[in-house]
């Protein structure tokens, strides 16, 4: 595929896989409007890739907004005319117990793991409607077929990402708006470094640059779903035990870090001290020591 003047949008470009893919797209000639917070290494970013595509920009701003998230398919088409490929890559880490998970937790993983990709998917299907043509890549995780230990709303998030795009497929079927879900394993970025429980995980962990290269693929042969790494024996196994062996998927990523007897009971011992002070919310305090992780 000729990428030079085809504009892309990648969101979560400041570090990691965004990162890398910005520049991957930009040196094969694409005009990438980089997406993320933290507007220095943006301004790095497009820096990098103007070497490449001069007319590279960049939108700083809080994904977990409509509003922002929504502008930067407006602006997009607003300065460079198009869209013709929107990534939706941002994402956040979570490593927390249910016993301490908030309302507030499972809202903002929602909003920047999943809705944020709602609100520039719907953004963008009339821009590509008009154009005749258009990709959207949807980011998601393992994590969303495995539910690591202590991952519920990354898992609930990224799973739901996963159902959007699959509907994607079948809705947009005839609109020449193809629509992929790109899955990483473990991938060696800052990610891991992000959330303050640390995570346990300790086998391999591949370079972004294999997430960059799946994204090509899935745009040129018109994939609908790829896992990275494909040949990894631990992913593969994961996928098997999914749909043939469930419960035995199930109990094997509760053996990865069993729940500690402690930790049931403080959660326990909060829930009688908020019962007893007749509330059925979360009184403050962690219940749990969270000694361990999953999958990024
Ligand atoms: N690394 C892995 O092992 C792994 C595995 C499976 C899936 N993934 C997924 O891959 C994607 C990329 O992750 P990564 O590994 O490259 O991690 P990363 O280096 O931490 O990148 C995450 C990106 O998302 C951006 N972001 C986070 N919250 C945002 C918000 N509210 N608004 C705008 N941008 C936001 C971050 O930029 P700012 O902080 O500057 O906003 C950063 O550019 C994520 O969706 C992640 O869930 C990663």
């Amino acid at each position: 595929m000729d990428y030079r003047g085809k504009v892309v949008v990648i969101t979560g470009a400041s570090s990691g896989i965004g990162r890398d893919a910005a520049v991957a797209f930009a040196k094969r000639g694409a005009i990438v409007v980089g997406v993320a917070r933290r507007e220095s290494l943006l301004q790095e970013l497009a820096g990098e890739c103007r070497r490449h595509a001069p007319d590279a920009s960049y939108l700083a701003g809080d994904l977990g907004e409509r509003g922002f998230a929504e502008r930067v398919v407006h602006e997009t088409v607003a300065r460079h005319g198009r869209l013709d490929v929107l990534i939706n890559n941002a994402g956040l880490p979570m490593h927390k117990q249910i016993y301490d998970v908030t309302p507030e937790d499972m809202d903002l993983q929602m909003r920047v793991n999943f809705m944020a990709c709602v609100w520039t998917t719907l953004a963008a299907i009339p821009y590509m409607l008009r154009q005749g043509e258009g990709y959207v890549i949807n980011v998601s995780s393992m994590a969303a077929k495995v539910a690591p230990p202590r991952e519920t709303p990354y898992t609930a998030a990224k799973a739901a990402m996963d159902g959007f795009t699959a509907g994607l497929w079948s809705d947009l079927a005839g609109s020449n708006i193809h629509v992929s879900l790109v899955v990483p394993g473990p991938i060696d970025t800052e990610i891991w470094g992000k959330d303050d429980s640390p995570s346990a995980y300790s086998g391999p962990k591949y370079p972004p640059k294999i997430v960059t290269d799946a994204l090509f693929e899935v745009i040129e042969k018109k994939v609908h779903e790829r896992v990275v790494p494909r040949f990894s024996a631990q992913l593969v196994s994961a996928h098997l035990l999914r749909f043939f062996a469930p419960s035995v998927l199930l109990r094997g990523m509760a053996w990865m870090e069993p729940v500690a007897p402690d930790v049931v009971a403080k959660a326990r011992a909060r829930a009688a001290a908020s019962t007893g002070r007749g509330g059925g919310g979360a009184a403050g305090g962690s219940a749990s020591g969270g000694t361990g992780g999953g999958a990024g």
